[in-house]
């Protein structure tokens, strides 16, 4: 039986992901979804797909310059090639717990104008807005070929209350 409309989450959407390919291509789709003012939180274990979904986010925003996994740089602003808002692409794994640092970022200034992904920012950057869209990266349980990937997509917040989400699982 299906639940009543009030009673499921219309913001959240749960697929699977087999390949690095299809980790791109989903973050390509989320991209559509994205405009400036958005926050992404990216979690998932050290080589989940965090910085290979973020790197499909810039194909699809159509931004210069590659996505990497900085090794120096704790944020990396790439300017859109199109007219549209920069993609800031923050990666907090050696950011110390506490704010400070994350605040020497000035994340709240650049977020109106930009779509700001961040990459281990638990506890780290929930305060910058209530709005943000929460994407979880499980490896698969007994997967034996390491590539397959649970990935939980949840929009928090009036912007993402009555998102359709059901579109990323294409
Ligand atoms: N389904 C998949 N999705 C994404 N990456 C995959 C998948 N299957 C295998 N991989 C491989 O896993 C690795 C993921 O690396 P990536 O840098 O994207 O992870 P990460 O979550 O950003 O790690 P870190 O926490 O170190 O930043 C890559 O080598 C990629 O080729
Ligand atoms: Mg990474």
């Amino acid at each position: 039986m299906e639940a009543p409309a009030a009673a499921r989450n219309p913001a959240e959407t749960e697929l699977t992901v087999t390949s690095p390919e299809q980790m791109r291509d989903l973050g390509r789709r989320l991209a559509e979804l994205l405009r400036a003012g958005d926050l992404v939180m990216l979690s998932g274990e050290l080589g989940a797909g965090k910085t290979t979904l973020t790197r499909g986010l810039g194909e699809g925003l159509g931004v210069r310059g590659a996505v990497t996994s900085p090794t120096f740089v704790i944020a990396r602003v790439h300017p859109s090639l199109r007219g549209g808002p920069p993609l800031v692409h923050v990666d907090a794994y050696r950011l110390g717990g506490g704010l400070d640092e994350m605040e020497d970022l000035d994340l709240d200034v650049s977020l109106p104008e930009s779509v700001i992904v961040v990459e281990w920012g638990e506890g780290k950057v929930e305060e910058l807005t209530e709005e943000r869209l929460q994407v979880r990266i499980h490896r698969a349980v007994g997967d034996t070929t390491d590539e397959v990937r649970r990935v939980t997509v949840t929009g928090l917040g009036h912007r993402w209350a009555s998102a359709d989400l059901s579109g990323l699982a294409a």
